[in-house]
């Protein structure tokens, strides 16, 4: 009886955690969109902070947005969520992105380094050396999306 009844436990036990993962896991395309109003969020950011060079404190809290999904980034990009993928529908994630993981990598801490630049520009209260910084930022997205990112098909 004792067995039976721990049995009955561990089927039921098995039955509810896959019942959580069906209810947790998200789908190719929910990862995809989320990330790509992640990187739309970014890029408000940094806009909004470009905007704000008059208020440094406040820019800085922007670029603090901005840095803290940066560094996010590679995590947003499983495996399996790219275009051609079972279950995307929808995105401009080039495959490139699983075939040269390290250069992924690369890019996103390349543009990790550009936004910080905008951030310590500002403490310097150095107008050109904002203004470059941000050039700087332009180029750290662009070195992403060049490789890593297809076509805008909308
Ligand atoms: C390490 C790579 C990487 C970096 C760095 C990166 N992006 Fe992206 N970004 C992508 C990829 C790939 C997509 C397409 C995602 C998809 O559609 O699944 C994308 C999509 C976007 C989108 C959504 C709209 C669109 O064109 O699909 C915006 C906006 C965006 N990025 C802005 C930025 C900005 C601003 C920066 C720099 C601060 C940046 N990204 C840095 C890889 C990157």
């Amino acid at each position: 009886m004792r067995a039976f009844v721990g049995v009955v436990a561990l089927v039921a036990g098995v039955g509810l955690s896959i019942a959580w993962a069906a209810e947790t896991e998200k789908t190719p395309q929910q990862i995809v969109d989320e990330r790509v109003a992640g990187m739309k969020k970014m890029g408000g950011a940094l806009k909004a902070a470009s905007g704000l060079k008059a208020d440094p404190a406040a820019a800085k809290a922007k670029m603090a947005e901005a840095i803290a999904f940066a560094e996010t980034i590679p995590s947003h990009f499983p495996k399996g969520t790219g275009i051609g993928d079972p279950g995307v529908t929808k995105s401009r994630a080039l495959q490139e992105i699983w075939a040269k993981p390290d250069e992924f990598k690369a890019a996103a801490e390349a543009a990790v380094a550009a936004l910080k630049a905008v951030d310590t520009a500002l403490d310097s209260g150095e107008q050109a050396a904002v203004d470059a910084a941000f050039k700087g930022v332009g180029k750290g997205c662009g070195g992403c999306h060049k490789p890593f990112r297809g076509p805008d098909k909308d």
